[in-house]
C-alpha cells in the first residue's frame, strides 16, 4: 500500500491544472480553468478546475476528483499506477516500493502480455476447431461479432496453452489465472474445451476470461480468479466495445450474462455492458453514472431476477443524482436479453428498454410487496421500511419525489413522512429557540448560494433540472458543520467533538475529518486531498457529494464564521433540549432523584441563558 501521507505530498507538489492540462485544453475564467468535459459530450465547456481547491468538477455530469482521481478516470489508470505516474512526472519516488517500483510495473506490463498472448492463442484455436465455430453460429452470432468481442476457444487437452507459450512452468502463468496447480505441483490449464469472452479494462487491455461450455456441463460458465489484473468487482465486460454507443445514446444497458452483451450487439443493441457474475458493485454503480445518464439493469423475470434488482437497487441510491436517471427491466419468465432479442427482434427489445421500470417506482413496489396498504398498521410499516432507504438516495429532487410517492401510499402529509423518516426537524415550537430566525430558512438561504465571481459558467450550465427544489429541506446542523468543513477543514478546530452526534453517515463523516484534522493527519491543500484521504473508506461518497455541492453552491468566506456559531448554538440547543425532554419525560414517569432534578433545573437555565444569548458572539 501506498502511505496516506505520501499521496498528501504528492498531491502538495503537484497542480491539479498542470496535469489536466497535458489532457485536456484549459482556458482561465476569472479563479477556475475551463474546458469541454472529457466525460460526457458536450459543446460549451462546464469542466472546470480550480487551482486553490486542486479539485476538478463537472457542471454538467458531475465528474469530480484530485489530479489523482483525474488520471484515474481520464486514463483509466488504477489508483496505484496513477499515483506512480504522477509522482514520476514530479520527480518523486514511490515508498515502500521505491527499489522495486520500476519491476513491479514490469511485472503487470508482463502480466498484461501473456493475457494478450493467450486471447490470441484462444482465437487462433477458435479458427481452427469447427464444433466452437458451430456452436457460435448456432448461438446467432456472426464472425464479425465474434472478432468484435475477441471471442475464442480453449481446446481440450489439459496444456494446450504449452503451445502458447515458451514456458509453460513460468510462475506468471499462475499468477494471471491461465493455469492451475494441483496439490502434486502439476499445473494444468484453466480453461478447456470453452468459448473463452477475454475481459478488457478500460484501456482494452486484457486482464481476464469468461470461459462458456460448448452446450451442457458444468460449471456452464468459468471465470479467470481475482489476480493482480483483475478485480471482479470493478470491471464490467463489454465496455470498451460499448463505449462509443453508450455516449451517443446518453443510455447503458446492465444485462447479467457474456451471451447477452454479445447477442444484443449481433442485433445492433451495442451499447449493453455485463457484471462478471456478481451483483452490481458501488465501484459498478459509480462507473455506470459516470459514462451514461440513465442506466436501465435488465433482469430475468424470476424470482432471482428480482433479488438481484433489489440489490443493484440498494446498491444505487447513495449514487444517484437528480441528472441520472436509474431504471429496471424485468423481462417475461424464461428471458433473458439473449432469447429476448431473438425471439422478438431488436426494435422490440429497445421499447421494452425504453419502457424499462422507473427507480422510484420500483422502490415504491419493492417496499409494497408484503404490506397490506388496507391497515394502519401496514400503512405505518411502509414509511417504517422505506426511512432507510429513502435517506440515503443522494438525488435531492429524487428523494422528495419518493417522499411525496410515500405519503400518498401511505395516506401521510409530505411533512410527515419526512419527518418520520429524519428529514426534517421535529417541531416548530422547538426549532425557535434562540432569537435567530428559525435555523433551517437560514441556513438554506446559504445554502442556495449566491455566485461568487470567479465562477462564468455557474448558472449557465446546470441540467435542466432545477438543482434547488422550491422547499429545499432545511439543513440540519451536522450537515452545515459538514459543508463547513469539507470547504474549509481548519474550521474543525472550532467543532467540539463530544457534541458531534455520531447517529448519521453525515455526523461520523464529520467527526472523522475533525479528528483528522486535529491529529495533524489532514494538510489544508483543497479538498482534493481530502477527498484523497478518505479514499476507499465509507465516508468517501458523503465527503464527494458535499464537496460537489461545494462547487455548486458555495457559502461566501465572509458568512461562514457566523453561521457557524449559529450551527453551534443550535447543535448545542439540540442537545440540550435532547436531554430536557429525556428528563422531563422521565420525571412524569415519577423517577428523578435528586441529582437528576439539579441537573435538569441546571439544563433549563442553560437553555434560558442560550435563549437571551446574541446571534454572533464569540470568535
Ligand atoms: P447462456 O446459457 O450461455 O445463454 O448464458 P447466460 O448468459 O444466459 O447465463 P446465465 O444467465 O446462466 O448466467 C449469467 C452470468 O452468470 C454468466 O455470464 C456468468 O458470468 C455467470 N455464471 C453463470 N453460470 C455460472 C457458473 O456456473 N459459474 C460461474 N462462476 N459463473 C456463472
Ligand atoms: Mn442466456
Amino acid at each position: 500500500m501506498i502511505p496516506h501521507a505520501f499521496v498528501q505530498d504528492l498531491l502538495a507538489r503537484v497542480d491539479i491544472v498542470e496535469v489536466i492540462e497535458r489532457y485536456l485544453p484549459l482556458k482561465k475564467g476569472g479563479v477556475n480553468y475551463f474546458a469541454c468535459c472529457p466525460f460526457h459530450g458536450e459543446k460549451s465547456p462546464s469542466f472546470s478546475v480550480s487551482p486553490s481547491k486542486q479539485f476538478y468538477h463537472c457542471f454538467g455530469c458531475g465528474a469530480h476528483g484530485s489530479a489523482i482521481g483525474f488520471l484515474m478516470e481520464y486514463s483509466g489508470l488504477g489508483f496505484v499506477e496513477a499515483v506512480k505516474d504522477l509522482a514520476e512526472q514530479v520527480g518523486m519516488q514511490v515508498p515502500e516500493e521505491a527499489p522495486g517500483a520500476a519491476q513491479e510495473r514490469v511485472r503487470e506490463q508482463s502480466l498484461t502480455e501473456l493475457m494478450t498472448q493467450a486471447a490470441r492463442f484462444y482465437k487462433e484455436q477458435l479458427k481452427r476447431s469447427p464444433v466452437a465455430i458451430e456452436y457460435l453460429k448456432g448461438r446467432g452470432l456472426t464472425g464479425e461479432i465474434a472478432a468484435r468481442y475477441g471471442l475464442g476457444y480453449a481446446p481440450e487437452g489439459w496444456q494446450s496453452l504449452q503451445a502458447a507459450f515458451a514456458d509453460y512452468a513460468d510462475p506468471k502463468l499462475l499468477e494471471c489465472g491461465l493455469v492451475i496447480e494441483n496439490d502434486q505441483g502439476r499445473r494444468y490449464d484453466r480453461f478447456r474445451e470453452r468459448i473463452t469472452f477475454p475481459i478488457l479494462d478500460q484501456r482494452g487491455h486484457v486482464i481476464g476470461f469468461g470461459g462458456r461450455v460448448l452446450g451442457k456441463g458444468e460449471p456452464k460458465y468459468l471465470n479467470s480468479p481475482e489476480t493482480p489484473l483483475f478485480e471482479k468487482g470493478r470491471e464490467l465486460y463489454g465496455l470498451v466495445q460499448a463505449r462509443g454507443t453508450i455516449r451517443d445514446s446518453g443510455t447503458v444497458l446492465v444485462v447479467e450474462g457474456y451471451m447477452d452483451v454479445v447477442a444484443l450487439a449481433q442485433f445492433g443493441v451495442a451499447n449493453a455492458v455485463a457484471t462478471l457474475g456478481t451483483a452490481a458493485t458501488p465501484h459498478h454503480m459509480q462507473k455506470l453514472l459516470r459514462v451514461a445518464d440513465r442506466v436501465v439493469f435488465s433482469f430475468d423475470g424470476d424470482a432471482a431476477g428480482r433479488r438481484a434488482a433489489g440489490r443493484a437497487l440498494e446498491v444505487c441510491l447513495e449514487h444517484l443524482a437528480d441528472n441520472k436517471t436509474v431504471a429496471f427491466l424485468f423481462l417475461p419468465d424464461d428471458h433473458d436479453p439473449d432469447s429476448y432479442v431473438r425471439a422478438f427482434g431488436a426494435d422490440a427489445f429497445r421499447q421494452v428498454v425504453d419502457h424499462a421500470t422507473p427507480l422510484a417506482d420500483f422502490l415504491l413496489a419493492q417496499l409494497r410487496q408484503d404490506i397490506d396498504l388496507a391497515t394502519a398498521e401496514g400503512r405505518a410499516r411502509l414509511v417504517h421500511e422505506a426511512k432507510p432507504l429513502v435517506t440515503r438516495i443522494g438525488a435531492p429532487l429524487l428523494r422528495l419525489q419518493v417522499i411525496k410517492m410515500l405519503a400518498d401510499a401511505a395516506g401521510f402529509s409530505q411533512i410527515e413522512v419526512e419527518q418520520a423518516c429524519g428529514l426534517a426537524a421535529p417541531r416548530r415550537s422547538e426549532r425557535r429557540f434562540d432569537d435567530t430566525p428559525p435555523d433551517d430558512g437560514f441556513a438554506a438561504r446559504r445554502f442556495s448560494g449566491q455566485a461568487s465571481s470567479g465562477k462564468p459558467f455557474r448558472g449557465e450550465r446546470r441540467p435542466a433540472v432545477p438543482r434547488q427544489p422550491p422547499r429545499q429541506r432545511p439543513a440540519t446542523p451536522v450537515e452545515t458543520l459538514l459543508k463547513i468543513v469539507v470547504q474549509h477543514p481548519t474550521w474543525s478546530a472550532r467543532l467540539p467533538v463530544d457534541l458531534l452526534p455520531a447517529d448519521s453517515a453525515e455526523g461520523l463523516a464529520l467527526i472523522a475529518v475533525t479528528d483528522a484534522m486535529s491529529v495533524g493527519d489532514l494538510p489544508t491543500q483543497g479538498v482534493g486531498a481530502l477527498l484523497e484521504h478518505f479514499r476507499d473508506t465509507p465516508h468517501a461518497p458523503i465527503l464527494a457529494r458535499v464537496a460537489v455541492a461545494n462547487e455548486e453552491t458555495p457559502f461566501e468566506d465572509g458568512t461562514i464564521e457566523p453561521l457557524l456559531n449559529d450551527t453551534l448554538n443550535k447543535l448545542q440547543a439540540d442537545a440540550l433540549s435532547r436531554e430536557i425532554e429525556r428528563l422531563t419525560a422521565q420525571d412524569r414517569a415519577g423517577g428523578l432523584d435528586p441529582q437528576q432534578r439539579r441537573r435538569l433545573a441546571e439544563l433549563l437555565m442553560d437553555k434560558q441563558r442560550l435563549r437571551v444569548r446574541p446571534k454572533v458572539t464569540d470568535s
